[in-house]
């Protein structure tokens, strides 16, 4: 990193920057995928694989029941996290990434990919594991708001919410994690049990509260 990207990193605060006017669109990803097979170099890139080791390391019990995982891309971290859980729900709009996806999981029986828009095609709940990983920052205001109702809403008391998100260090200040976890931790019905932040991502685990 340059002295001037660690300057921009260190200055970002939460809150600095507004979402996308509107959604990114599902034919903005399709050119994506058309463009190279793993736009962003999940399988390949020591950034994810960092990011998932976090993750999954981040995670406060040991076995889930049922996890929903939505904008799973090409399944990397879905397959990560099928050890963990009894059932894995994951979902992207992008056809591309579906049929990857599932050409990643086809010997996991437990676990479904599904191609759904969201927030209108959210699943029903209750699970008690949600895992959001670099989705959040594409929705437009509306959406994220309609998201969080939604995923919120999905979780069973008690369950667990992992949100983890690139941090920019673009000067210009993007809509990156700093914000879309803002918004998150905003919500009173969630209670914050895990904090990590560096110069590449922020990833917070909250608790959905009113557990008996
Ligand atoms: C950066 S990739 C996600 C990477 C993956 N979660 C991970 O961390 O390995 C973003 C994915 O979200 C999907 N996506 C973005 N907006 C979406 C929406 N509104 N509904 C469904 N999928 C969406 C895209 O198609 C893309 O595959």
């Amino acid at each position: 990193m340059t002295d001037r990207e660690v300057r921009s990193v260190v200055s970002r605060t939460a809150g600095d920057a507004e979402p996308p006017p509107t959604s990114f669109t599902e034919e903005y990803f399709d050119r994506r995928y058309a463009r190279a097979p793993d736009p962003w170099g999940l399988a390949s890139r020591w950034y994810e694989r960092r990011k998932y080791a976090i993750t999954l390391a981040s995670l406060p019990r040991e076995r889930y029941r049922a996890c929903f995982e939505p904008g799973c891309s090409i399944g990397e971290l879905t397959r990560l996290l099928a050890p963990r859980c009894d059932r894995l729900l994951a979902v992207d709009f992008a056809e591309d990434a579906v049929r990857q996806a599932r050409a990643a999981v086809r010997d996991l029986d437990h676990v479904e990919v599904r191609r759904s828009t969201l927030p209108a095609q959210l699943p029903d709940g209750p699970f008690d594991l949600v895992v959001v990983s670099e989705i959040l920052y594409y929705l437009s205001r509306d959406d994220l708001d309609l998201m969080l109702d939604g995923l919120v809403g999905l979780l069973e008391a008690g369950g667990d919410l992992v949100a983890v998100h690139w941090r920019t260090t673009d000067p210009r200040h993007r809509y990156d994690g700093h914000d879309v976890h803002l918004a998150i931790e905003a919500r009173g019905e969630l209670e914050r049990l895990v904090h990590h932040s560096d110069e590449q991502f922020v990833l917070d685990v909250f608790r959905r509260t009113g557990a008996a």
